[in-house]
This record gives C-alpha cells, structure tokens and sequence, in this order.
C-alpha cells in the first residue's frame, strides 16, 4: 500500500502528540501467550513511532507508559514491567542522542524502584542537552495524581508568602504542572479500542483533538501515525469559536460585531 506520509501537509503539523500506547495485553493473550510478551512487543511500536515523529518534525511526543493505578496490577506484571522499562531506556540513550531527542518524564517518580530511578535520571541527564524533539514518558502519572501536587505547593507557596491567591491565573496554574515547560497536546490518540482518557493530562487535554483506533499498541506503526495526523488535519478546530469565525480568520475583537446587527445604532 503506498504511504500516507506524502498527503500530510507539514505546515500545518500538531506541535505536540500525546498518545496512551494500549492494548498490549489483549495483543498477547489474543495469541495465547503471557501480558508480558505484549510489553516487550510494545517497545518496537514505541521505536518506531518515536522515529516517525522525530522524522516529520514534531515538537514534543508524550508517551502515557505506566500510570499510577497501574501499581494495582499482579506484582508480576509490575516488576515485568519495570525492568523492561529500564533496559529499553539504557538501550535507547544512544538512539536518543543520535537523533538530538531529549528525554523527561513525569510522574510520581518516588513510587519507583531505586534502580529504575537511577536508570531514569542518568538517561535524563545525557539527553538534556539535545535539542531536537522533546519525547516526555509518562510514568507513573496520573492526572489527578499531578494536580494534587500542584495545589499542594500552590498552597504551600501562599502560606510562606511566595504567591498572592489574589494574582492566580491559568498561567500560575500551568507554571505548577509537571507539564510546564511543553505546549499542550494538540492531537490525544488512544490505541486498541477503548474510549477513555484513563486519568491522562486530563487539564492540558482541554482543546486536543481525539483520535482513538481499534489497533492495539505493538501492531501500531508509522502507517498508524500518519493516519491519525491526517484525521486531526481534516478537523476544524473552533476553541468555541463559531466556524464562519474560524474561516474568515476574525481578527476583531469577538462580539462587536452581532452588537452591530442586533443593536443598530438608531436605536432599536
Ligand atoms: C498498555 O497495555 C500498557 C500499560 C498499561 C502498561 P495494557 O497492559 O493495558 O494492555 P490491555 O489494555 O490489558 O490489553
Ligand atoms: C492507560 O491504560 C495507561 C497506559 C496506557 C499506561 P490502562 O489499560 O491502564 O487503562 P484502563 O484501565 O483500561 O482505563
Ligand atoms: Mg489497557
């Protein structure tokens, strides 16, 4: 079948991806083998699909890798989990670099294995000084998780003086996310059916465009990716504009112009 990448317009590219990679455990027992074997598959799509965005460009790639409910899974699975996690990462560093890729995480790091935190900060360290794409693994997250500690130190902050309650805006409140330094997301793909956010940037997700697909995590390939880029292409994207706003590019200021229809000035 011939590519879709050629029909992708690169000037109008999402500048942020966010995908919650799923399915990899119905992919391995749909072939009659163990959940784990789903995990080390998984970790091909997650190469390729890291190589197909650094390719076209894109800015920031979030990955959702673990989250924090996943702690609840058989112990088996978790430690299976970890461990694949941080021989990929040891392995990857070098890819990483060749491709001027830097890597963050967020998350909860504190409920990580100490190996695999140290694993993390090493990988984290020798990529920080690239300055290509910016791949941020989601680990150990959740949503609800990371606005629990914004406030916590929002609040902390305000007790020692350090904010003025007064002065907070969306700004103050997107500085004390674990996501302040990148855009927010502008196209969410969801892998392998299912319909949900799963507790992921549920704030930073408010206006992305969401892409969910049947195929699950490890048959997922750059052929996947440039469909869903495609898809958010063919969307009009209105942030509660209307969409003869969104076509005529209104640079006005929003509402004079229905007071001059309803309101003439005669009067009436
Ligand atoms: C996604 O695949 C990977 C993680 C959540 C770690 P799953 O392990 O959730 O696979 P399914 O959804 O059970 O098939
Ligand atoms: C979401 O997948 C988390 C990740 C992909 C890391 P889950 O498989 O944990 O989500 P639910 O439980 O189906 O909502
Ligand atoms: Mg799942």
């Amino acid at each position: 079948m011939e590519s879709q990448k050629g029909k992708i317009d690169l000037q109008r590219l999402p500048r942020h991806i966010a995908i919650i990679m799923d399915g990899n455990g119905r992919w391995a027992q749909e072939q009659g083998q163990d959940r784990l074997f789903g995990h080390f598959h998984g970790v091909e799509s997650v190469r390729n699909i890291v190589e197909g965005c650094a390719e076209l460009e894109i800015g920031y790639l979030t990955l959702y890798a673990f989250s924090t409910e996943n702690w609840d899974r058989p112990a088996y699975e978790v430690t299976g989990l970890m461990e694949l996690l941080v021989e990929t990462i040891r392995k990857e560093v070098e890819t990483l670099n060749k491709n001027n890729i830097r890597l963050h995480v967020i998350g909860d790091m504190s409920m990580l294995p100490e190996y695999a935190r140290t694993e993390l900060n090493e990988a984290l360290e020798l990529t920080a000084k690239n300055g290509g794409m910016h791949l941020i693994m989601a680990l150990s997250y959740s949503s609800r998780w990371e606005l629990a500690e914004a406030i916590k130190r929002i609040a902390r902050d305000a007790r020692d003086s350090k904010l003025d309650p007064d002065t907070i805006t969306q700004d103050t409140l997107q500085q004390y996310l674990s996501t302040r330094d990148f855009p927010d997301p502008e196209l969410m793909i969801r892998t392998s059916g299912e319909y949900r956010i799963s507790n992921f940037l549920l704030y930073q997700l408010a206006y992305a465009e969401l892409y969910f697909t049947n195929v699950r995590w490890p048959d997922f390939r750059k052929e996947n990716l440039y469909e869903a880029i495609l898809d958010f292409q063919g969307r009009e994207r209105r942030f509660g504009k209307t969409s003869a706003q969104i076509q005529q590019d209104v640079t006005t200021t929003p509402g004079t112009k229905t007071l001059e229809v309803f309101c003439p000035k005669d009067g009436h």
